[in-house]
């Protein structure tokens, strides 16, 4: 299968740093299949930046309806006009700060899939949750809770204790989470789920991503704080075999 490296520029970019970052990241392209997410103010010009270069383009968010009265909200058509082929679901941050529930990120990826945008859905366990030993349970129900019987995306896990602390999963975590997830997945989506890219992502940087894309189960990465840097973002996207 081939690896999937999506990179979350999250907050961040001007439209002039987007662009030049978006160029640079065109000049280097390798092998794996790549994805930038950029802010949704951003992504008119990076999808030009990029057009005609195998590197795609997706948005951070989308409301979970088609249109309507949502202040401060865009509608995953929205972001499919401005170029978008994908969007990130239920990050953490979301989760976290917009108190976004599976029921809702479930909605968001129906609408995403609507829009023909193809979803990448987050989930993933607190450093409380792993201590007490109940990380399986958590994202098992993470994965039931946010994935719609027709689910046809990416699953990205995301310890949210590895996100931004420059403190990765082990390999013997991201495995045993991976197989756990791909388990999951054939239970709810039958030989489907058996196919489904499971991301890990969480302080993926150059120095770790060869060990960590080299895991069984592990079909590519999402990446925050290194996709900001062309450099770092194109030497994890090495490591993925491209
Ligand atoms: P990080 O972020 O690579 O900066 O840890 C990952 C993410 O939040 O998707």
């Amino acid at each position: 299968m081939r690896q999937l490296i999506a990179g979350n520029w999250k907050m961040n970019t001007t439209t002039a740093s987007a662009a030049a970052l978006a160029a640079a990241l065109r000049e280097g392209v390798v092998g794996c299949d790549m994805l930038v997410c950029p802010p949704a103010t951003q992504l008119v010009a990076v999808a030009a930046a990029l057009a005609g270069s195998p590197v795609m383009v997706g948005g951070q968010d989308c409301h979970g309806s088609p249109c309507g009265a949502h202040t401060g909200d865009i509608a995953a058509s929205m972001l499919a006009d401005a170029g978008a082929t994908w969007v990130i679901l239920g990050h953490s941050e979301r989760r976290a700060e917009h108190h976004e529930t599976d029921a809702v990120v479930r909605a968001k990826v129906l609408a995403a899939q609507g829009a023909g945008l193809r979803p990448i859905v987050c989930v993933g366990e607190s450093a409380a949750e792993r201590s007490e030993g109940h990380h399986e349970a958590v994202v098992g129900a993470q994965l039931v809770g946010s994935l719609p019987s027709s689910f046809d995306g990416v699953v990205a896990y995301e310890p949210i204790w590895a996100i931004g602390s420059g403190r990765s999963a082990t390999a013997a975590d991201v495995e045993a989470m991976h197989a756990f997830i791909r388990t999951e997945l054939v239970q709810l989506f039958g030989a489907r789920g058996g196919e489904m890219r499971v991301l890990y992502g969480g302080s993926v940087k150059p120095d770790n991503a060869v060990s960590l894309m080299a895991l069984p189960d592990v079909g590519g990465a999402l990446v925050g704080g290194a996709s900001l840097v062309a450099a770092d973002f194109l030497a994890i996207a090495r490591a993925a075999g491209g």
